[in-house]
């Protein structure tokens, strides 16, 4: 494999953001951009040599066979902070909005316990990827009780998952949301450019802070939809403050949802079209060139996308522009040049992160790898610094053979971050699970 290849595998799984993936525990890290966890179905893309072919059977395997992803939502109140001095007293699942990202797999069956620990008030779920029977499953659950069931995993795509107690509008304008991704069977092909999940929602609020000295929602202004915010993942302007970093001229992958309740979204970016749009994140529903994505409320969409110029800066709004000045609006912030040549200084972009995920299953999935991906390559200055997070249900480590670097036990959620400041190529393994294993290529400052 030449040097040109292994960056291709590599770059499939690199990520820019910290992981919301959560599988058993149901307790999710604040964080306010989920990434993508690993795609191991995007191999099949890449080139034909034999050990792709090889690394491409065992990706298969992993994509395709069905699993059962147990996930627990708890429906639980908490403070969430809208702007700066601006706290809001949000009814959630697991304690953030939007709620943790649930990843599956098309054909997976998901078995979903719901919880609800609010003191007074009924709550349930309602996932807009599953086909059950709404007067069984999706029904208000008391406080303190919770419910199981289960449900496949038919369609790919990027769905909406919400509390659906009456007044359906008040409970997820106060923050019951979040996104359930399917990975299609026939996968997509590789995003190296970056990978970030964005809900757009609206709340509503009193013209006065509680005694808590946090706002309420407003059910009036929720009935005539006139919000307050209108966010990205209910942070007002919050990625114009942290400017989201991709990749020049590399694939980027944005799974978009709009929560609402009541706002269609008209997602535009400026200085950028949307190469290939996947209408509700189906790859049977592409669109090619759109200026503006038209998201209804509840709807969804995987856009796939390019930006040309190195070094720059390229804001993403509704193009409703009444909303714009009420926190809808970010910015993709432009890395430096990689491969190709560029005159561009990669000193005024932040280095970014690589993300390499322990899949679930890396236990007992002797023919797995282990790691997601397997192999990275990594520059010094640019992408150094690489964090591993273990999304399987048993602990595991990131330990270097030459013990250069040593994760000891990591946890379900668990990440480990470590810095490569010397070029090389690094071979690391888990200490409790021989199959497991991963190279870090790292390669000199360009
Ligand atoms: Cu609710
Ligand atoms: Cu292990």
């Amino acid at each position: 494999m030449t040097t040109t290849e292994i960056a291709a595998v590599a770059a499939i799984f690199v990520l820019f953001t910290a992981t919301v993936a959560f599988f058993e525990a149901g307790a999710a890290n604040k964080s306010d951009v989920t990434n993508l966890q690993s795609q191991v179905s995007s191999l099949e893309s890449s080139s034909s040599s034999a050990t792709h072919t090889a690394l491409q059977t065992v990706a298969q395997a992993s994509q395709v066979a069905p699993t059962a992803r147990h996930i627990t939502l708890v429906a639980e109140p908490a403070t969430i902070t809208l702007a700066t001095n601006v706290t809001y007293d949000a009814w959630t699942f697991n304690g953030t909005v939007p709620g943790p990202t649930i990843w599956a797999n098309q054909g997976d069956t998901i078995v979903a316990t719901f919880v609800n620990d609010f003191t007074t008030m009924a709550h349930s779920i309602d996932f807009h990827a599953g086909q059950v029977s709404w007067s069984a499953d999706y029904q208000p659950i008391a406080p303190g009780q919770s419910e199981t069931f289960n449900f496949t995993v038919d369609y790919p795509g990027v769905f909406m998952y919400h509390c659906g107690t009456s007044p359906a509008i008040e409970h997820i304008a106060d923050g019951m949301y979040g996104a359930i991704i399917v990975n299609s069977t026939k996968p997509l092909p590789p995003a190296p450019g970056g990978q970030y999940v964005l809900v757009q929602s609206e709340f509503y609020l009193n013209g006065k802070t509680g005694a808590d000295g946090n706002y309420a929602g407003n059910y009036t202004k929720m009935l005539e939809g006139s919000p307050t915010y209108v966010v990205f993942n209910a942070k007002a302007n919050g990625y114009v403050a942290k400017p989201l970093p991709v990749l020049p001229n590399q694939l980027v992958r944005l799974f978009i949802l709009n929560a609402g309740p009541n706002e269609w979204s008209a997602f535009h970016v400026i200085g950028a079209l949307l190469n290939t749009t996947y209408i509700d994140g189906n790859p049977a529903n592409a669109e090619y060139g759109l200026q503006t994505l038209n998201i209804p409320p509840s709807g969804g969409a995987i856009v796939d996308m390019y930006f040309r110029d190195p070094g720059g800066k390229n804001p993403f709004v509704t193009h409703q522009f009444e909303f714009v000045p009420k926190g809808d609006e970010g910015i993709f912030l432009v890395g430096g040049a990689t491969s190709t040549t560029s005159t561009t200084s990669t000193s005024s972009a932040a280095a970014a992160e690589v993300h390499v995920s322990i899949p679930q299953g890396s236990e007992v999935n002797t023919a797995g790898p282990g790691y997601a991906p397997a192999t990275i390559t990594v520059v010094i200055g640019v992408n150094n610094t690489v964090q591993w997070t273990n999304n399987d249900v048993a602990p595991h480590t990131v330990t270097a053979v030459d013990k250069n670097f040593d994760s000891g036990e990591m946890n379900t959620g668990d990440t480990f971050t470590y810095t490569f400041t010397t070029p090389g190529t690094y071979q690391y393994g888990c200490a409790y699970h021989p199959w497991m294993q991963g190279t870090v290529i790292v390669k000199a400052a360009p």
